[in-house]
């Protein structure tokens, strides 16, 4: 038989997107997303759809097809559970702030609440995906909170990990390069990846369905984003070695990333990744290399951390060590908080730790993002309590105006790529700003002979231009 009902425990950034693409390309299928966080739930069925919690280019669009008609957002968990064939968790999985393996093991608090709930609910038999990221071997886990019900319901335990990327969510889900789904190696196991390889069907041609056993499925996940976190870390370890001997980074990314070994994605030099997902996986990943005792290999990923967190401290440092050596009491604009252009997400943004530092250096900040709101700026910062809430409203202000952010700044820092930052009047910036006047693009996305040309000192990264 066919799936007719779907549910999804989760309605962050993974969970919505996600579902509202199945429910807008398998009309046929009732997919409800329930979420304990009910302001949250209220954001995605409000009546104006461009006021859904997640920020995504073109996401409004897709929400509009399917809602109301096969798509759902509900707080009521446990109906959506007991009338689902299919269950997706897709809850938060952040790095565990307490306890053993604090700082790096993945919290798996939610995870354990929705399969116990999963577990009272359930009166018929259920496939659960693991939807969210997760530690290779959480599968037996669930299915042992799973089956000690002695309700007699069976459930099977698929992995089928997220690759969207967030700005670029729609377009990735709708085209995929894969979809990965790892099941058990028993006719149940296979029947219910054979149900679900057939949801994705409807759209992801089957040669871009890739099946896995289960454990394959959770470490592949954790692998590929340590990869491309590397591929960035990499960059940016040699974007400062190109500072110190006028080489240019850019030039050096194109001039590898011809290779097709090695490929031209994921070589942009940066302020550093940010991100939801990047450090919690690699940490993760490193947690568990630790717990095998497999040192080496925890200290080889933990070196990617490492560098991303050097990049952020070395672009801040220099920010004051430009500006005389001191920013006390100095306006210095902060362009983009969210850690990547749209998206209106801010999670390990490079922006928080940059502004803390020039925080701490006594800086008197402005900041300015087109996604982002000025409560979340200050929870943002707040959340680091490396200093008074008070002081952090003190020394940084939040504008709605670029141009204002910007008046009477000794300098300006950009740390999200925004297309519109480049499309600024830069003349009339540097014109009401303090001389000398100075562009820290932590991005390279600015035009650096224009910018040099109307007055500008500029620093970027990776380049001595
Ligand atoms: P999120 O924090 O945006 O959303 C998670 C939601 O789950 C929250 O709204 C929370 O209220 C809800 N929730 C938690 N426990 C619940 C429970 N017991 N019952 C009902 N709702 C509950 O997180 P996210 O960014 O969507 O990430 C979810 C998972 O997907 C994580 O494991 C993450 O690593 C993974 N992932 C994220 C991305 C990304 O780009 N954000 C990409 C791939 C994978
Ligand atoms: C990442 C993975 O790409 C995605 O497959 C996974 O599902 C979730 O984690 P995301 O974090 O949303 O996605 O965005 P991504 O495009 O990977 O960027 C992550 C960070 O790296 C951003 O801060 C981005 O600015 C930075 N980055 C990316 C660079 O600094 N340089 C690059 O060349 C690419």
């Amino acid at each position: 038989m066919s799936v007719k009902n779907i549910c999804c425990i989760g309605a962050g950034y993974v969970g919505g997107p996600t579902m509202a693409m199945i429910a807008k390309k398998c009309p046929h299928i009732n997919v409800t997303v329930v979420d304990l966080n009910e302001a949250r739930i209220a954001a995605w069925n409000d009546e104006d759809v461009s006021n859904i919690p997640v920020y995504e280019p073109g996401l409004s669009d897709v929400v509009a097809e399917a809602r109301g008609r096969n798509l759902f957002f509900s707080t009521d968990v446990n109906s959506a559970i007991d009338i689902a064939e299919v269950i997706f968790i897709s809850v938060n999985t952040p790095t565990k702030m307490y306890g053993a393996g604090k700082g790096q093991a993945a919290d798996l608090k939610w995870i354990e609440l929705c399969a116990r709930q999963i577990a009272s609910v359930a009166k018929n038999d259920k496939i659960i995906v693991e939807k969210s990221t997760l530690p290779v071997r959480t599968a037996s886990a669930i299915k042992d909170i799973l089956t000690h019900t002695g309700s007699g319901v069976s459930f099977q335990i698929l992995s089928n990990p997220e690759f969207l990327a967030e700005g670029t969510a729609v377009e990735d889900l709708d085209s995929p390069d894969r979809v990965l789904i790892g099941g058990d190696d028993t006719p149940e196991g296979q029947e219910a990846l054979r149900k679900l390889v057939d949801i994705y069907a409807n759209w992801v041609p089957r040669d871009r369905i890739l099946t896995t056993s289960v454990w394959s499925s959770e470490l592949s996940k954790l692998t590929a984003n340590a990869f491309l976190a590397q591929r960035v870390s990499s960059i940016n370890a040699l974007s400062e070695i190109c500072e110190k001997t006028e080489a240019n980074i850019a030039e050096v990314a194109r001039a590898i990333g011809t290779d097709s070994r090695i490929g031209s994605k994921f070589l942009k030099s940066s302020v550093g990744f940010g991100g939801s997902c990047f450090q919690k996986d690699i940490l993760n990943l490193v947690y568990i290399a630790k717990s095998y005792g497999l040192n080496e290999v925890a200290n080889y990923w933990e070196q990617v951390i490492i560098m991303n967190d050097h990049q952020k401290t070395r672009f801040a440092s220099k920010i004051v060590s430009t500006l005389y050596n001191t920013v006390n009491g100095k306006k210095i604009a902060l362009l983009g908080w969210a850690f990547k252009k749209d998206t209106n997400d801010t999670r390990e943004s490079p922006a928080i730790h940059v502004a803390d530092h020039l925080l701490f250096e006594q800086a008197n900040l402005a900041v300015y993002d087109p996604k982002v709101s000025e409560e979340q700026v200050y929870n943002d910062l707040d959340y680091l309590k490396t200093r008074e809430r008070a002081e952090n409203r003190a020394n940084l202000q939040v504008y709605l105006d670029p141009y204002e952010a910007c008046k009477g700044a000794h300098a300006i820092a950009v740390l999200t790529e925004w297309d519109e930052f480049k499309t600024y009047d830069w003349k009339s910036i540097y014109n009401n700003m303090l001389k000398p006047a100075t562009v820290f693009d932590g991005r390279n996305v600015l035009d650096i002979a224009e910018l040099k040309a109307i007055g500008f000192q500029v620093r970027s990264i990776g380049s001595t231009l």
